[in-house]
């Protein structure tokens, strides 16, 4: 089967927070080759193409200087799917595979329809020979189906002819843009050599040989589940340890230093917290888990499912511990809550730990005082399933820390927010309501200011 040698026009289906900022620095560091993200969202495609680069879907440090740069010359947004396809001998496939929610693995497995539908969308509209490759996160042997879908058209349609590959993505939100420039690796998985060379190329023009690692396609979709599990897993580990601190009058980031500075064990991903989130890692382990036990793999999948199950507990914890030091009580309390976005330097709420913690503490009466520097209200509204509205089990947004602290008992850190870490604490202190508390569940505060401020404080992992 022939490829063509080098790739000059690439089409990305979906325009999310992998396929924008994916295809931005692709197009940024590739001008000879022209890239058109599709995505059937208008209002997204419309976001992308605002003048005004602050209002892009996507809130990334650095993004909207790639865009500028970028968009217009060989970067374009469009709905025009088919067209895009059409013109592209490489097309990305960077649609959604969340967790199924009804039928067959609800609750587990991912749903694979956005992709399917996006294959057949490719076997439609694709002429000549298209390389199409997995860009999403997807279970392992999923090439399989693609590729099962793409050579029935190819009946249909004379002249088409494909290959697939798969090629993960392994930015992290907040540092995408430094992820995507200056990656560990890129994980290229495929049959076809020739593919696998063309999109190859394209990394090089900025990635290190040594950095492209090529694979069959099995292992590379499986890698990716296992990079998102083991990250996990380590999050889980540090977790439960945290909580044995407390327990102990051990401190969790002395244990994390001491065994971080292990060159085996290694220094990253060793920070407590309120629990994952983010819209990959629950959902990338569960489907693992699902995979397992579809292998009969059942001691496995148990392994992995602890995993996320330590998550939960963690999030409940410590919804649990606000209302236990607040008396036993939170009904008709006020609450300023430092953050909402699952992790600092992103707009995103997917799965965030302060979705099911705010939810605990509103079925119990609080009332919530949210400050947040990029979620919206909207966002907030959609995630709580209430609208913000005004006394017992209701919550509001704030824009300063102030706001959220006035009248409030207690002010409950869920966001690594940099700002978050510059309270003016005597100020703050002195706007809330005696006995007033502190909780950090990042440690990002400065704990020794507030506590100087007259505050009572609990730090995630501090015992
Ligand atoms: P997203 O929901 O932000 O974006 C997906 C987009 O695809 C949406 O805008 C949706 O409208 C569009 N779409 C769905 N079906 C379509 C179709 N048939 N035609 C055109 N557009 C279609 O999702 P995301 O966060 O970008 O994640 C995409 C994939 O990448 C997932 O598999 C995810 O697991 C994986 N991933 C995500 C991250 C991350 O940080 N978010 C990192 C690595 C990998
Ligand atoms: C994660 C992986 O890091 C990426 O490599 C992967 O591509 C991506 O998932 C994906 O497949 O979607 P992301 O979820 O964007 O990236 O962000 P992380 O930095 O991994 O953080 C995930 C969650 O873990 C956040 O809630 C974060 O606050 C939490 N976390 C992270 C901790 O609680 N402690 C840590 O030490 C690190």
């Amino acid at each position: 089967m022939s490829s063509p040698a080098a790739v000059r026009a690439i089409c990305c289906i979906g325009a999310g927070y992998v396929g924008g900022p994916t295809m931005a620095v692709i197009a940024d560091r590739c001008p000879h080759i022209q890239v058109t993200v599709v995505d059937l969202n208008a209002e997204r495609i419309a976001a992308w193409n605002d003048p005004d680069l602050s209002q892009l879907p996507v809130y990334e440090p650095g993004l909207d200087a790639v865009v500028g740069r970028a968009r217009g010359r060989n970067l374009h947004f469009s709905t025009q799917v088919e067209a895009a396809i059409a013109a592209a001998d490489l097309v990305f496939i960077s649609v959604n595979t969340p967790t199924k929610t009804r039928g067959l693995g609800a609750g587990q497995a991912s749903d694979l329809k956005w992709v399917e539908a996006s294959a057949r969308t490719v076997a439609r509209a694709a002429r000549g020979h298209t390389i199409v490759v997995e860009k999403s996160t997807l279970p392992v042997r999923t090439a399989a189906v693609i590729q099962e879908i793409l050579t029935a058209a190819q009946g249909e349609q004379a002249g088409s002819s494909f290959s697939v590959l798969s090629n993960p993505e392994f930015l992290a939100e907040g540092t995408a843009i430094e992820d995507l420039e200056q990656p560990d690796r890129v994980l290229i998985g495929g049959q076809d050599p020739a593919a696998v060379e063309a999109l190859a190329e394209i990394y090089a023009s900025w990635v290190p040989q040594e950095r492209i690692l090529r694979t069959n396609l099995w292992s590379s979709e499986l890698s990716k589940l296992t990079a998102n599990a083991f990250l996990a897993q380590r999050i889980s580990s540090i977790n439960g340890i945290a909580a044995f601190c407390e327990a102990t009058g051990a401190d969790v980031r002395e244990v994390a230093r001491a065994i971080g500075a292990d060159s085996r064990i290694g220094p990253k991903f060793l920070q407590a917290g309120p629990g994952f989130g983010g819209s990959c890692f629950q959902k990338d382990i569960l489907n693992l888990v699902y995979l397992c036990r579809h292998y009969g793999l059942e001691e496995v999948a148990d392994y992995w499912e602890q995993v996320v199950a330590l998550n939960r507990w963690q999030q409940q914890r410590i919804a649990r511990l606000v209302i236990t030091k607040l008396f036993g009580t939170v009904s008709g309390k006020r609450i300023g809550v430092l953050g909402f976005a699952f992790k600092a330097d992103t707009n995103d709420t997917r799965e965030s730990p302060a979705i099911r913690i705010c939810q605990e503490l509103l079925d119990e009466g609080a009332i919530l005082q949210i400050v947040d520097p990029k979620v919206s209200e909207r966002q907030i509204t959609l995630d709580l399933g209430r609208p913000a509205g005004e006394g017992e089990g209701s919550w509001q947004q704030m824009s300063t820390v102030q706001q959220a602290a006035a009248g409030a008992d207690a002010l409950l850190l869920l966001t690594e927010w940099q700002q978050f870490a510059q309270i003016d604490w005597p100020a703050v202190a002195a706007l809330m309501r005696r006995p007033a508390w502190l909780f950090d569940a990042r440690a990002k505060a400065d704990a020794s200011a507030a506590r100087a401020a007259g505050l009572q404080v609990w730090v995630v992992g501090e015992g």
